[in-house]
C-alpha cells in the first residue's frame, strides 16, 4: 500500500512508476507547460513520449501493448504528471480511463488489437464523446442517432466538450439507437477520425488545462460498420456510466496533483517572503492555510487510495465502486480548488501573475469540479446510493 507521510509503504512497483512518472514530469513538462497553455496547442510530442514509458495504458496487459499495472501505479503516475501540467493529465486520463478502460471491460478481440493496442502505445489518440450541446449532466438524453441499414449504422447529429477532439484518431461514441427506450436506446461505436461524415467542429476556447484541446465533433451520415459497436445496442448508457466511474479516479488523482503543486508552492513562498520584519508563514492567517491545504490532501489521497482499491477489486468480483470513486472525485476537485485559492491568496500580487504558475493552478483546477459529473451530480450518485431514495 501506500504513502507520503501516512504510515503506509508503498511496494518497489509503485515507487518506481511514482519515480518515473515525477522524473519525465519535472524534465519533459513542467519547461513546456506555461507555453502550451499560452497558445492552447495540444502537445503531441510530450504524449508520444509519454506513450513510450508506458503512461498512456498503464492498466492494459503487456501483450496489449500497456504497461500492465494496477489502479494504484495510474494514480500514483497521473498525480506526478498533474503537479507538473493538469493538460497532459487530462489527456493521459481519457486515454487509460475511458478509452482503453472500456475496451478492456466491453472490447472484442478484434477490437482490442485494432483500437486498444496503438491507444496504450501512444501511437495514437482516444476520445470518449457522450456531452451533447443540449445533454450534459442530463447524460440519457443526447439527441444524436444512429439508425441501422444492413451492416452498418448511419450516424448524424452533434456532440460537445470532446476532450483530445481537435486530434483524436478514434472516437468512443455514445449515440441514441432506440430514443423511445430513452438511456436503455444509448449504443457504444468506434468512430475512426479518417472516414467520411466525421467532421472536427468549433475547438472551445478555455479557461483552464488549455493545452488538452477540447472541441464539438459533427457527424453527417457517418457509416459505421456493426463489427465498430462496442457492447450490444441498448448497452452504451451503462457502458458509459462504468467507464466514468473510472473516469473519476483519475479526476481525482488530477485534483490531488494540481493541489500539491499549490500547496508546494505555497509552502515555500511562506518560508521565503517576508511582511512586517517576519516570514509570512509566521502568521497564523497564513499557517492556518497551510494546515488545511496539507490535511484536505491527506484526505484526498486516502479516498482516491481506496477508490483505486474499490476498483481492483471489480475486477475480481464485478461489485461496483460508483460510491468510492465519486467520494474520492467530490472531495478531491474541492480540495484542488480550495488549495489553488488559497495558493493566489497567500502569493498575492504574484499569485494573479502569470509570471509564476499559480493562476494556472486556480484555472486548472476548476474543470475538475465540472467535468465526468458536476460535484452537485456526485453528491446526487452518493446520496442516492446511501439512502436508496431517488
Ligand atoms: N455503473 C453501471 N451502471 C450504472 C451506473 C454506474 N456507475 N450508474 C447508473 N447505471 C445504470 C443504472 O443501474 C440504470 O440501469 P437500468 O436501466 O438497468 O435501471 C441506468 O444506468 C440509469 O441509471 P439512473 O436511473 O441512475 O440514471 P439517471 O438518468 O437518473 O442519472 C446520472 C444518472 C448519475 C445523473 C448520470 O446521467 C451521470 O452520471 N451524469 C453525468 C454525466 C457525466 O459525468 N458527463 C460528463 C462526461 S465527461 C466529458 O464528456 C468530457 C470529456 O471528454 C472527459
Amino acid at each position: 500500500m501506500s504513502a507520503n507521510g501516512l504510515g503506509f509503504t508503498l511496494s518497489d512497483e509503485h515507487k518506481m512508476i511514482q519515480k518515473a512518472a515525477r522524473d519525465f514530469a519535472e524534465k519533459e513538462i513542467k519547461p513546456i507547460a506555461a507555453e502550451f497553455d499560452e497558445s492552447g496547442d495540444f502537445p503531441m510530442e510530450t504524449i508520444k513520449k509519454m506513450g513510450e514509458m508506458g503512461f498512456m495504458g498503464i492498466e492494459v496487459p503487456e501483450e496489449y501493448g500497456g504497461a500492465g499495472m494496477d489502479t494504484l501505479s495510474y494514480v500514483l503516475a497521473l498525480e506526478e504528471i498533474c503537479k507538473a501540467d493538469a493538460s497532459h493529465g487530462t489527456i493521459m486520463s481519457v486515454n487509460n480511463s475511458l478509452f482503453n478502460y472500456a475496451f478492456l471491460n466491453y472490447g472484442t478481440e478484434e477490437q482490442k488489437q485494432k483500437y486498444m493496442v496503438p491507444v496504450a502505445k501512444g501511437e495514437k489518440i482516444g476520445a470518449y464523446s457522450l456531452t451533447e450541446p443540449m445533454s450534459g449532466s442530463d447524460a440519457g438524453t443526447m439527441l444524436s442517432r444512429a439508425v441501422r441499414e444492413g451492416d452498418e449504422y448511419i450516424i448524424n447529429g452533434r456532440k460537445s466538450w470532446v476532450t483530445g477532439g481537435p486530434v483524436a484518431d478514434y472516437i468512443l461514441l455514445y449515440t441514441m439507437t432506440e430514443p423511445e427506450k430513452k438511456h436503455r436506446g444509448v449504443t457504444a461505436f468506434i468512430i475512426d477520425a479518417e472516414q467520411p461524415g466525421f467532421i472536427r467542429a468549433k475547438k472551445e476556447p478555455k479557461m483552464g488545462i488549455r493545452a488538452s484541446a477540447t472541441s464539438e465533433l459533427v457527424f453527417e451520415d457517418y457509416r459505421c460498420p456493426v463489427e465498430n459497436r462496442l457492447g450490444e445496442e441498448g448497452e452504451g448508457f451503462k457502458l458509459a456510466m462504468t467507464v466514468l466511474d473510472a473516469g473519476r479516479i483519475g479526476v481525482a488523482s488530477q485534483a490531488l496533483g494540481i493541489a500539491e503543486a499549490a500547496y508546494e508552492a505555497s509552502v515555500a513562498y511562506a518560508k521565503e517572503r517576508e511582511s512586517f520584519g517576519k516570514k509570512i508563514g509566521q502568521f497564523q492567517g497564513v499557517g492556518f492555510q497551510l494546515a488545511d491545504m496539507k490535511t484536505r490532501i491527506e484526505a484526498s489521497r486516502l479516498l482516491i487510495y481506496q477508490s483505486a482499491f474499490a476498483k481492483e477489486r471489480y475486477k475480481d468480483t464485478g461489485e461496483r465502486y460508483t460510491l468510492e470513486a465519486a467520494m474520492a472525485k467530490l472531495f478531491a476537485s474541492e480540495t484542488a480548488n480550495f488549495c489553488a485559492n488559497a495558493a493566489v491568496q497567500i502569493h498575492g500580487g504574484m499569485g494573479y501573475s502569470k509570471e509564476l504558475p499559480i493562476e494556472k493552478y486556480y484555472r486548472d483546477a476548476k474543470i475538475t469540479e465540472i467535468y465526468e459529473g458536476t460535484s452537485e451530480i456526485l453528491r446526487m450518485v452518493i446520496s442516492r446510493l446511501e439512502t436508496g431514495l431517488r
